[in-house]
């Protein structure tokens, strides 16, 4: 998520420690020294449980990243030699960041190929849940992809698009972008459907319920489609939508927005479990469980 609520602005106090500088592009240099052996011991649970759930889950694109990356299994790892790495990979870096940052810091952010990741480990308690990014979905979940050619590409064009989109007043229409792609989205390959989105990713019971429920709908990918779509902050999603390549991805989002911002802008949206005229349905969801009071 990309909006800053009360209650991310309280995340990111906290995630402040006092005396620490907090620069002009709100990241701070990673306290690497005030991880506790608890948050190391977090990193590590998190990583082999998700590491193992998801072989056969995950892209491969991902699993690529994770081993090119040599990213750290047994302790939070540390961003300067995560970058070495990915800067040589595709000129990425992981930054620093107390928690999440306002819109126009984050894309700035993107569109010069920073990465603006949590610093901090969730607690214990917070094992399988969590409202606000962490490090570990953050890294974990984010920074596997970014050595990939097209999608760092994707990833930064996002960026460049996120500060247009703030001057034309359409950021709702983009967060749903992202939203459904970076932090949702599923592949269809031919060993089957994939999960590369990050909030998937980062989460065990997610992971598992978007690709095997019956519930939610799983539709082809459509930019103008996904634009229009509300989404669930709150639940395990109720649409995934499915590309078919990272290379599909880039090219349905290169073209100038502007006109289709103005064509969508006074259309009504749907609901985040709505199945639309012209989808490419490959799933119509059951809708089990689903509250009638929800948004939905
Ligand atoms: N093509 C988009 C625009 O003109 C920019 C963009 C690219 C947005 C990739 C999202 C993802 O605004
Ligand atoms: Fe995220």
């Amino acid at each position: 998520m990309i909006t800053m609520t009360e209650k991310l602005r309280e995340q990111f106090d906290a995630g402040l420690l006092s005396g620490q500088e907090l620069r002009d592009d709100f990241t701070i240099a990673q306290p690497v020294h005030r991880y506790t052996e608890t948050d190391h011991a977090m990193w590590r649970t998190l990583y082999e449980r998700q590491a193992t759930m998801l072989k056969g889950r995950v892209c491969n694109e991902f699993l690529e990243g994770l081993e090119t990356l040599g990213m750290d299994k047994h302790r939070v790892p540390d961003f300067e030699a995560l970058n070495e790495r990915l800067m040589r990979a595709t000129g990425w870096q992981v930054v620093a960041v107390p928690g999440l940052v306002p819109d126009q810091v984050f894309f700035e952010h993107l569109a010069n190929r920073r990465f603006p990741a949590s610093w901090w480990m969730r607690k214990p308690e917070q094992l399988d849940y969590l409202q606000e990014p962490d490090c570990f979905h953050d890294v974990f979940g984010h920074v596997p992809l970014l050595i990939n050619p097209v999608f760092a590409d994707y990833m930064e064009a996002y960026g460049k698009g996120g500060l247009k989109a703030h001057g034309l007043g359409a950021l709702d229409m983009l967060a749903r972008l992202y939203w459904y792609t970076v932090e949702f989205g599923l592949m269809r390959t031919p060993e089957g459907l994939r999960i590369y989105g990050a909030g998937i990713l980062s989460s065990q019971g997610e992971s598992i319920y978007s690709l095997d429920a019956a519930s939610p709908n799983r539709i082809g990918f459509d930019v103008r489609r996904i634009m229009r779509t509300r989404y669930r902050i709150d639940t395990f999603q109720k649409t995934y939508f499915v590309i078919d390549s990272f290379e599909q991805l880039f090219d349905a989002t290169g073209p100038d927005f502007t006109p289709l911002y103005d064509a969508l802008r006074d259309q009504p949206t749907l609901g985040a479990g709505d199945i639309a005229a012209g989808d490419r349905v490959i799933h119509t969801g059951t809708r089990e469980g689903w509250g009638d009071s929800e948004d939905i």
